[in-house]
């Protein structure tokens, strides 16, 4: 989607996230639309809480997390979750954590092929929500990307599941794509591209 970027090119927004991948897909999902400060940039170390049901709820919660943190400055957090059909949508909202702690991409991977190698059934779906305060108000937008689990691993890119997921109407999984493949199809790319629209027709509105 072509965005009129011109308006929001001087916000700036905190990312409430200390996840490398995430800042760098945010960042190439949203270009030079706005400037993203990492938290690292913006001095904030703590570990940010994700304790809840929902992907709403958490991202509601890192957003408030860095909120306080910041006294008050806009930002925005996202949560993701893989949800797969013949898992009743697990891994869902506990995707970081599905084989359990510490956090593993491969422990993580290895536990949902071996729960789905008797499925025929493959369809998933990336789930992105992101929670974003602007001016004390709070606003949420949401990505999605349907596809398919493969039964092994292909590719080295990306991060997380990545490496099983193809998404509709795409021969490669998400590792074996670019960055800027990745973006034709990715849930978080949906969900930024929302946000930037919002931003530029809240101030066109103002
Ligand atoms: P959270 O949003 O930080 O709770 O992360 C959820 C987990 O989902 C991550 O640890 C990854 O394992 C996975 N995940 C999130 N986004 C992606 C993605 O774009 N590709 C592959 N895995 C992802």
């Amino acid at each position: 989607m072509d965005l009129p970027a011109e308006n929001v090119r001087s916000m700036k927004l905190i990312f409430a996230t200390h996840n490398q991948h995430k800042v760098e897909e945010i960042q190439s999902a949203i270009g030079n639309q706005l400037k993203i400060i990492s938290l690292r940039e913006a001095g904030i170390s703590q570990e940010i809480p994700e304790p809840h049901d929902t992907l709403r709820e958490n991202a509601l919660e890192k957003s408030r997390t860095i909120y306080l943190l910041s006294n008050g400055e806009d930002c925005f957090s996202e949560d993701t979750g893989l949800e797969v059909d013949s898992l009743r949508g697990e891994p869902g909202v506990r995707s970081a954590r599905y084989a359990g702690e510490p956090v593993s991409f491969s422990r993580n991977i290895d536990k949902l092929l071996a729960n789905m190698s008797h499925s025929t059934d493959r369809n998933a779906r990336f789930r992105t929500v992101i929670s974003l305060i602007l001016n004390d108000q709070e606003y949420f937008f949401e990505g999605t990307c349907n596809g398919q689990i493969l039964a092994e691993r292909r590719g080295v890119g990306g991060f997380g599941y990545d490496p099983v997921f193809v998404p509709d109407g795409a021969a490669k999984s998400f590792s074996e794509m670019t960055m800027e493949e990745k973006n034709l199809f990715s849930h978080r790319k949906k969900a930024a591209d929302k946000m930037i629209l919002f931003l530029n027709q809240k101030i066109l509105n103002t």
